[in-house]
């Protein structure tokens, strides 16, 4: 595509320059978002409580870890490492909290242990990685074929709910069995994989968030909204865990129907961009309020990039073009290079019926972070 990488490396080099000063004065911390002063938390802060979702075991802690690898694996300099291994050491400590964890534990041992070992085969890390795909596994539900989400909460009995972001997370089980040789873990990623086609990917190729099944009989329930407008809506960044997680159950697998699959979500993806190139937080949320979802935007790009390489042209140029319109779109509206904020992306959602929408979010810089990589073809896939 024209120009694009000369765009690409300008990008670059802003990230560069901005995560430089922005590790060195975050060392200590695992972020999220950031404060009213625009300085990121602290997600390891001792104070917190561990076993509240937001603490040590908050879903989102490896991408600080993951930030400093696709930076240490560009730069080679050691500054990234060591900041990235303090997060991952401290991580560690979940494992003996138990209670808090839930099927994240891809999200947040891929980025950090996993790294780390891939990097620098570090044995700690080895060590790390392999007990939390032992955890990941565990919550696989043979009835139905697939992991288990979250555990229950005071009001929700979460026995049987599975959800689309899982396909991320069970990138740990097959890199686990690539390590092992072991075929479990693969073999178990791959239930999941194929309940997830059968039940969350609609047939326009959108997806549901979360699926609730019997957890006895394992029959399908119902569907819910989760983090989007409303059941049977389509939380633009559940489509983007559906894109990139479907192509990377191809790459680790070989099994076509994953890239299909991949291929449908995607292109109800392209069919729903907006002109502006700025993503809504569900695709079928109403014109008013118009909320913006960064982050989800950003994994959506990842994923159509990623499904690029996995197709031949003109194929491929059609999913980069996709990408980049939308990588174009953060960078020029919803970038923050400045040193008034600790992170990049600006006006991330977590969720449509969350109170406060438009902050920053930790992942949203590490899913742009890893986009600029891929359309340079540089860097290694973490995932
Ligand atoms: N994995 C939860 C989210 O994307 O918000």
């Amino acid at each position: 595509m024209e120009n694009c990488g000369a765009w690409a490396d300008q990008v670059m080099e802003k990230i560069r320059k901005k995560i430089a000063w922005v590790s060195e004065k975050n060392r200590e911390v695992i972020p999220y978002t950031t404060d009213a002063d625009r300085n990121y938390d602290n997600r390891a802060d001792q104070n917190r409580d561990w076993n509240q979702d937001d603490g040590l075991n908050w879903w989102t802690n490896g991408f600080w870890g993951g930030i400093q690898w696709l930076l240490y694996q560009d730069t080679r300099e050691e500054t990234y490492a060591e900041t990235a291994r303090i997060s991952e050491y401290r991580l560690e400590a979940c494992f003996e909290q138990f209670y808090g964890l839930h099927h994240d534990v891809g999200f947040m041992f891929l980025p950090t242990a996993v790294a780390d070992y891939r990097l620098t085969g570090n044995p700690r890390s080895r060590r790390t990685a392999l007990h939390a795909a032992n955890l990941l596994a565990g919550r696989f539900n043979p009835a139905g074929r697939f992991i288990r989400a979250w555990n229950d909460a005071e009001d929700a009995d979460r026995r049987g709910w599975a959800i689309i972001d899982c396909m991320m997370n069970i990138c740990l089980l097959y890199w686990a069995s690539e390590e092992t040789r072991d075929p479990r873990f693969r073999q178990i990623a791959m239930m999941h994989a194929d309940t997830a086609m059968e039940h969350f990917i609609r047939p326009d190729g959108s997806a549901n968030h979360i699926v609730e099944f019997d957890p006895e009989t394992g029959e399908e329930v119902r569907s819910h909204g989760g983090q989007g407008y409303a059941e049977g809506s389509s939380w633009t960044r559940g489509q983007g865990w559906a894109v990139y997680g479907f192509v990377l159950s191809f790459l680790h697998t070989g099994k076509q129907e994953y890239l299909d699959t991949a291929k449908r979500a995607a292109h109800y993806c392209m069919a729903n961009i907006p002109e502006s190139g700025l993503i809504p937080i569900d695709f079928r949320q109403p014109e008013e309020p118009a909320l913006e979802d960064s982050c989800g935007a950003c994994v959506i790009a990842c994923g159509l990039l990623e499904l690029a390489n996995c197709v031949p042209e003109p194929e491929q140029d059609m999913y980069r073009r996709a990408a980049v319109k939308i990588l174009k779109a953060i960078e020029e509206n919803r970038a923050d290079w400045s040193e008034d904020c600790d992170a990049i992306v600006q006006d991330c959602s977590g969720a449509y019926h969350d109170t406060s929408h438009h902050m920053t979010m930790v992942y949203a810089d590490y899913y742009f972070i890893e986009a600029i990589y891929k359309i340079k073809k540089e860097g290694i896939l973490l995932w």
